[in-house]
């Protein structure tokens, strides 16, 4: 498995961070004045460990239930989806786990009417506000009417390859809310940005955004996608992941609130596979994952949302 060896590099003051108190299985630290966030390390999870070996426990910090996307980007033919969808329709899923796929725009309905309720459709964008004049676009009125429940918004290839901003990606996140759709928020670092031990800066900018502009996270996923890892086959270590996951949490603890940082489900996207998945699920801040490559294949999808089963056993 490739992994990337950068690690971050911000923060200097590692020894007074602390993680703070949460509800879940994280244990209490009292030393949790320092949280706005320059203040993580790579060491800090060594420092302060909340991870205790625990025995036949669900290893969740977090309280929301597992979550599982598959995003199949702009790939497929009419015929490599309708293969896709009965591969998922007969394979066996867990049951606490929340399934979402998002096909290209033209399949959804072809998507919408062969697979099995079992999971759930989202797009993989959609536009700022109501439809009308806005050449090829599409609207969150129409993905509601053709079934979708969520809606992938932020991605990096939006970001960084189409131009969207912050502001403009946390204006969809509302619209999108405001009519009942689901969004999965996501945010992650280039990797100058990582190398620059920018990481936590830049991951925190895109939440603001987000959090500066909904008016509820009842129905906001935050999938955490490192952008080197994205589509590279480098997965970030289980350790990366989590250590960005943990002051995700925390971030919305200390600004949003205790019960949204508990609530909100923080999943990893970033060339996740079905060989990589089980270590990376481990990790008490992943709540589960957004994959695209792998998502493609559906027996190996299936494998990523069961790794939800390595969370119920011994730490
Ligand atoms: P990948 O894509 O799994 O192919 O790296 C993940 C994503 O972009 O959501």
């Amino acid at each position: 498995m490739a992994m990337l060896s950068t690690s971050l590099s911000g923060p200097k003051s590692a020894t007074s961070y602390c993680a703070p108190e949460f509800s879940g299985l994280r244990r209490l630290c009292p030393n949790s004045n320092n949280v706005n966030g320059n203040s993580h390390s790579q060491s800090f999870l060594l420092f302060c460990s909340p991870r205790k070996p625990l025995k036949s426990v669900v290893a969740m910090a977090g309280t929301g239930t597992f979550f599982v996307g598959g995003n199949w980007k702009c790939n497929g033919t009419k015929e490599s989806i309708t293969k896709l969808v009965s591969d998922l329709n007969s394979a066996k899923l867990e049951s606490d786990v929340d399934v979402v796929v998002a096909p290209p725009f033209v399949y959804i309905d072809q998507v919408k009417s062969s697979l099995n309720g079992r999971i759930e459709i989202a797009a993989q964008n959609s536009w700022v506000s109501k439809g009308g004049a806005f050449t090829g676009e599409i609207s969150v009125e129409q993905l509601k009417d053709t079934g979708c429940k969520w809606v992938i918004l932020g991605h990096s290839e939006r970001r960084h390859v189409i131009g969207e901003d912050n502001q403009f990606i946390g204006k969809k996140a509302v619209y999108a809310l405001g009519q009942g759709l689901g969004v999965i928020a996501c945010i992650g670092e280039l990797l100058e940005e990582r190398e620059a031990g920018k990481t936590f800066d830049v991951c925190y900018q895109q939440l603001k955004a987000f959090a500066d502009a909904v008016p509820t996270w009842d129905n906001i996923v935050i999938a955490y996608e490192p952008v080197w890892a994205i589509g590279t086959g480098v997965v970030a270590t289980p350790v990366q992941a989590q250590e960005v996951h943990v002051a995700v949490r925390d971030w919305l603890k200390n600004n949003v609130s205790a019960e949204v940082a508990s609530k909100t489900r923080i999943i990893y996207g970033g060339s996740v596979n079905g060989g990589n998945c089980a270590e990376l699920a481990k990790q008490e801040d992943i709540d589960g994952f957004l994959v695209g490559g792998a998502s493609l294949k559906g027996p190996e999808f299936a494998t990523i949302v069961n790794s939800v089963t390595t969370k119920k056993v011994a730490a």
